[in-house]
């Protein structure tokens, strides 16, 4: 909680090396849910590269019982306390600490810090989390070696895990124990983690591609231990795909993931002890959906994947997160495509991460929250765990692949591991090692990381039919941001084919000599306007512009409606396959909603259904891309591309898009709802998921006007499916078709009950139901099983809400904005972080509808009125009114 009253900015230009630096840290806890006892014994030496001889510790929520700087206690006027800060003024050289402070874990709703979750003890500690355990430099280029005591009540909580191995453990008599654990590797204090819980685990010893052996543990509660088997596998593959793809071993002999059911985030890649929000480890057939499985690779993948790109090598300060997260999320991304393994099921990964970056990313970087990929300055860093720093941040890290080749880049990774293993670094060190591994000049490519918004590209077009040269102009530009008014010319990589009638690609021939006859060739834009020339071109091509997204921008185009269905039927390059569909039903639905808003008829043309039809009957394509090919733009995608956002009128239009389709294509709805059936065992294998991910929209479709026919599809569905993805599915389908749902919806919480991420769904598929109105959500937060105190749930319920079903939200009386308003100031209260993503729900609100505008300001104002406000909710609120 903000004590005192305007919360200070923090600026990267101001960076500061490290007054002392630690060489090691010893730890000793007594824990007690209502009194932990922390003893903290840390040897800290002079920085050199300081010109400062005051030792900086931080610390916040604790009381300070002792303190003693070499053998001698520390007298408060010995000492500074200010704020979070406790300062040692002129200090020796070589210093030992021995601290001794007093935590309530039982009372850490934040869950930072160290905290209670069902009676068991956990901690988290990134980004600053440490202080809130004990004084100390908690910043990340402070690194040094950690060696951990636990004591605790033998029976309450049985398992004592910290980082690194477990070098002793015993019994204390009065029914305590203890353990002692030893990290080998330097770490920051943000990677420390231990665990005090009554819990067990799935474990196994695997053999590292060096023939080394590791112990594998993955620690959950008692009751789920029959859902940890596709984390395990999901870890051993990770481990050998670090090996493969880039040379990079597993360099403990432990490794271990633990299942926290209260976790702010996803998970959290403490050294050798991951801690992971139980959605990302738990799954089982009757509990989990595809999704859910897909959930739990890519994040078991992407803590694994952080031990060298993010511990071996961290990040010098907080402004340099996306070192770490952008460059891990692009390895996760590409680990979940070598998983699948064939071309086509890589693009819809792929076309994934589009989406994700187009419904999120896009929108934060034109919002009030807009800020670089290495941004220059935050109020609270908790704020600053974003889409930009996340994917975009994987972006430009994939457009280094792009540009140097999958070799020049792991070529960089090498070089990268070779500088700098063991160090805190900047993202420019980084992009430093990229170019200096593969002999090229990046320099330009550094705006990526400084430089805030989504660049436009625009493309024009030229053919020559005589000199027989086709001319492709490209011009860029990228909007203002706040405190950026004028942005200069990023380092784009376009990658582009052309299509012939026939629908083939032609062999390119540019003027760059070494890339000849290929059907894909990666343009290089640099300037602000640049015209690549392409020769030998015998008829006039559609271009296929920005293939696989090869950079994250908006490409404009004025495409024909006949070359957009050209390449929705043709072109090679999945991704910009399904970019065409896209394109092709955006252009309509904006018109729809135009005609929705001004009381014009609604009009949907044969060409646009044909184009449909076909692809969905088409079976040379996989079921997964036909899936992703047929759902429309969102409703918030669509919101994006408008001058006055009218949620209602988008919805409608986008519904009335959704009824055509499902009158027009009954009879190929039905039959790809009956030839995609996965029986036999439960497989999340990803041809499965795609065959019940075609075979479930199928269903949705059959379900907007449904007869009794489609309704006892539905129903049967639900009762007989052998797994969750379908049951949920149909589950879903009934509830938006509004028919009789009550019965099923209960019989599905009698069902899972006592399955807590079953619950969460059962309240997200209502909260994103376009017949819940604000009054409903109150009511369902009445229910038992709702509470604010557990993040996932109260994702579940408030922020399906708020962002995945704009049409309730945006209520026109208001009365969904003031529900907002409450909430998150009811969960500030309780934990900052979460109350803060609520506030972002608002992020958008100048773009709406003079009267929505109004009500929303208004709601924004009572949250920033508020007299106790946290600094995360603080800056999000302050920055959307400012
Ligand atoms: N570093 C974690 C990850 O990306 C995310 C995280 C941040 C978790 C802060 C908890 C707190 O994997
Ligand atoms: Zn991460």
């Amino acid at each position: 909680m903000r004590t005192d009253s305007s919360p200070q900015t923090i600026f990267r230009k101001d960076y500061l090396p490290p007054s002392y630096l630690v060489d090691t840290v010893e730890l000793g806890f007594d824990l007690d849910p209502a009194r932990t006892i922390v003893a903290s014994r840390v040897t800290l030496r002079h920085n050199p590269a300081s010109k400062s001889r005051d030792i900086v510790l931080h610390g916040e929520a604790l009381e300070l019982v002792q303190l003693r700087l070499n053998g001698k206690t520390l007298r408060p006027g010995q000492y500074e306390l200010s704020g979070s800060t406790l300062t040692i003024r002129k200090a020796p050289l070589a210093v030992v600490l021995e601290i001794e402070t007093l935590t309530a874990p039982v009372k850490n709703t934040t869950l930072s810090g160290l905290y209670v979750s069902n009676g068991n003890f956990f901690t988290q500690c990134e980004a600053e989390g440490f202080r809130r355990i004990t004084y100390f430099p908690d910043r990340p280029d402070v690194m040094a070696k950690y060696t951990v005591m636990l004591r605790a009540d033998k029976a309450l909580y049985p398992v004592l895990l910290s980082n690194g191995n477990l070098i002793e453990q015993g019994e204390l008599g009065d029914g305590r124990h203890y353990a002692k654990w030893e990290d080998p590797f330097k770490k920051p204090s943000y990677l420390f983690a231990l665990v005090a819980a009554r819990l067990v685990c799935q474990e196994e010893r695997y053999t590292l591609q060096s023939g080394r052996e590791v112990l594998l543990q993955v620690w959950v509660e008692e009751g789920n231990l029959d859902k940890t088997d596709y984390a395990m596998q999901s870890l051993k593959n990770s481990i050998r795909w670090d090996e493969q793809r880039f040379g990079l071993e597993l360099d403990l002999d432990r490794f271990m993931i633990v299942a926290v059911g209260d976790f702010n985030m996803g998970a959290m890649e403490n050294k050798g002890l991951n801690i992971f929000n139980t959605k990302f480890v738990l799954a089982n057939s009757r509990v989990a959906t595809d999704i859910d499985y897909a959930g739990i690779e890519a994040v078991v993948g992407h803590e694994y994947f952080h031990n060298w790109t993010g511990n071996r090598v961290t990040c010098r300060d907080w402004f340099q997160l996306s070192l770490k997260e952008g460059l891990t999320v692009f390895r996760d991304q590409e680990f979940s495509a070598d998983m699948i393994g064939t071309d086509s099921g890589r693009a819809v990964t792929r076309i994934d991460q589009v989406r994700t970056l187009r419904q999120a990313q896009f929108p934060e970087d034109a919002g009030p929250m807009a800020h670089p990929v290495r941004p220059d300055s935050f109020v609270e860093i908790n704020n600053f765990y974003t889409v930009t720093i996340y994917e975009k941040g994987a972006e430009v890290v994939r457009m280094y692949q792009t540009l140097l080749g999958r070799d020049g880049f792991r070529k960089g990774m090498d070089l990268y591991f070779e500088r700098h293993d063991g160090q805190a670094v900047e993202c420019d060190d980084f992009r430093a090692a990229m170019a200096d591994a593969n002999g090229r000049d990046l320099g330009q490519f550094e705006r990526w990381y400084s430089q805030a918004g989504t660049p436009v590209v625009r493309a024009e077009t030229n053919y020559d039919a005589i000199a027989r040269t086709f001319d492709i102009t490209l011009r860029q530009h990228c909007p203002a941001s706040a405190g950026q008014e004028h942005k200069l010319p990023f380092h784009i990589p376009v990658a582009v084919g052309l299509l012939g009638a026939d629908g083939r690609d032609l062999a390119l021939s540019t003027d760059a000599k070494d890339r000849q006859g290929q059907a894909t060739v990666v343009l290089e834009l640099t300037g602000e306007e640049q015209t690549f020339r392409f020769h030998d071109i015998a008829e006039r091509p559609t271009p296929s512009i920005l293939r696989d997204f090869s950079a994250p921008v908006v490409l404009e185009y004025d495409y024909t409606d006949a070359e957009l269905l050209h390449l929705f039927s043709h072109d090679s390059d999945p991704v910009n396959r399904w970019e065409a569909g896209q394109r092709l039903a955006m252009e309509r639905l904006l018109k729809l909603t135009t005609a929705v808003a001004t009381g014009k008829p609604l009009a949907l043309d044969a060409t646009f259904i044909a184009a449909q039809r076909a692809l969905l009957v088409d079976e040379t394509l996989d079921p997964a891309f036909r899936e992703l090919a047929l759902i429309l733009p969102s409703e918030t995608i669509i919101a994006e591309q408008m001058e006055v956002v009218e949620p209602q009128a988008i919805h409608s239009a986008r519904q009335f898009m959704r009824r055509t389709l499902a009158a027009a294509l009954k009879p190929e709805l039905l039959a790809q709802y009956h030839a995609n059936q996965t029986p036999g065992a439960y497989s999340p294998d990803a041809l499965s998921a795609g065959k019940r991910a075609l075979k479930n929209l199928a269903l949705s479709y059959l379900l907007i006007a449904p007869q009794e026919a489609e309704l006892a599809l539905a129903r049967q569905q639900f009762a007989e499916a052998g797994n969750m993805t379908d049951r949920a599915a149909a589950l879903v389908a009934l509830i938006h078709s509004g028919a009789e749902v009550g019965e099923h919806l209960h019989s599905f919480y009698q069902d899972f009950e006592h399955e807590a991420l079953v619950v969460d769904k059962w309240f997200a598929m209502q909260a994103a139901a376009p017949g819940t109105d604000v009054a409903a959500v109150r009511k369902l937060m009445e229910h038992p099983a709702f509470t604010l105190k557990n993040p996932n749930r109260a994702r579940s319920l408030i922020f399906n809400f708020t962002n995945g079903n704009p049409s309730q939200f945006h209520a026109a009386d208001g009365s969904a904005y003031e529900f907002w308003a409450e909430h998150v100031i009811k969960l500030d209260a309780l934990n900052p972080q979460v109350a803060a993503r609520l506030a972002r729900s608002m992020d958008r609100w100048r773009r709406y509808t003079p009267a929505l505008q109004a009500h929303m300001q208004r709601a924004l104002e009572r949250v920033a009125a508020h007299a106790r406000l946290s600094n995360d909710v603080l800056e999000v609120v302050s920055k959307a009114l400012a």
